[in-house]
């Protein structure tokens, strides 16, 4: 189904009902009906996919895993993500909306899809998996559910879901305080002279409200959330060759 004009990925509100009409437009990119602009993503996939792995190694050195991905969207990042599991004999269950889930390939045991937002959904996202999950990732993504549900009640569902000793990697969250910090820099102002052309000093406004934004506060009451519910967890960087590792974090949780 497309709109009568292209969906602008400058102006549309990029929230769950946001990416399902992404989901739609057919004359979008996959990277784009994930809200991606091409230069974000494309051929950083290994990258991507290093870090991932690095952080929740159980997806590489072990098998027969369960597997969550919150919000896998449908360019290139969760057809690797199910090739992987498949390889491993691991059970990956995808949960986005009904739209995004259809355009991702099936795989007979190995995926299971699990339609709706996350976290209202947890009833269904644990009886999909069957099973408490070795890894959780949620990876560019946190930022949209922010707006949509409590972020701690997130922080509590995907607490709720992992097994002893599993691992939920919550990737490339856009942390406000950090693009702050960055780009209050002689390099981060070279970054933004490179990336747009222009020698306008860029400026991100210190002691403003942000409304609906994640900065480290937020972050900061995200692990004592994770913490408050027996889970250990951790701010982490993302490898420099990551496209956004200037101005974004990854929350590590992992049950002892
Ligand atoms: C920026 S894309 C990221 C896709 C993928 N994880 C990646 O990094 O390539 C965000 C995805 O999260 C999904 N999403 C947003 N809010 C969600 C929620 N509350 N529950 C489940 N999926 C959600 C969107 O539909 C979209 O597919």
């Amino acid at each position: 189904m497309n709109a009568a004009a292209p969906i602008d990925l400058a102006t549309i509100q990029l929230d769950y009902e946001g990416f399902r009409a992404l989901a739609q437009d057919t004359r979008l990119s996959a990277h784009e009906k994930i809200g991606f602009p091409p230069a974000y993503r494309e051929g950083f996939d290994d990258a991507i996919l290093a870090d991932i792995v690095g952080k929740l190694p159980m997806l590489v050195e072990a098998e027969r895993q369960t597997v969550i991905d919150i919000g896998p969207g449908c360019a290139t990042l969760p057809r690797r993500l199910i090739d992987l599991c498949r390889d491993r004999g691991h059970t990956l269950v995808l949960v986005d909306s009904p739209e995004m889930l259809a355009l991702l390939p099936d795989a007979p045991g190995v995926t299971r899809k699990c339609a709706g937002l996350f976290p209202h959904n947890t009833t269904e996202v644990a009886g999909s998996a069957g099973a408490l999950a070795d890894a959780l990732l949620c990876y560019s993504v946190l930022h949209y559910i922010h707006l949509d549900a409590s972020s701690l009640d997130f922080i509590d569902a995907t607490a709720s879901l992992l097994a002893p000793g599993g691992r939920a990697l919550i990737g490339d969250i856009p942390n406000l305080s950090k693009r702050r910090r960055f780009f209050a820099t002689e390099r981060g102002q070279a970054f933004h002279r490179a990336f747009t052309g222009s020698n306008e000093p860029y400026d991100v406004a210190q002691d403003a409200p942000a409304p609906g934004r994640i900065d480290d506060a937020v972050l900061a009451s995200l692990i004592a959330r994770a913490q408050a519910a027996g889970c250990d967890a951790y701010l982490m960087p993302q490898g420099p060759a990551l496209p956004m590792a200037n101005r974004r974090d990854d929350l590590l949780i992992v049950r002892p």
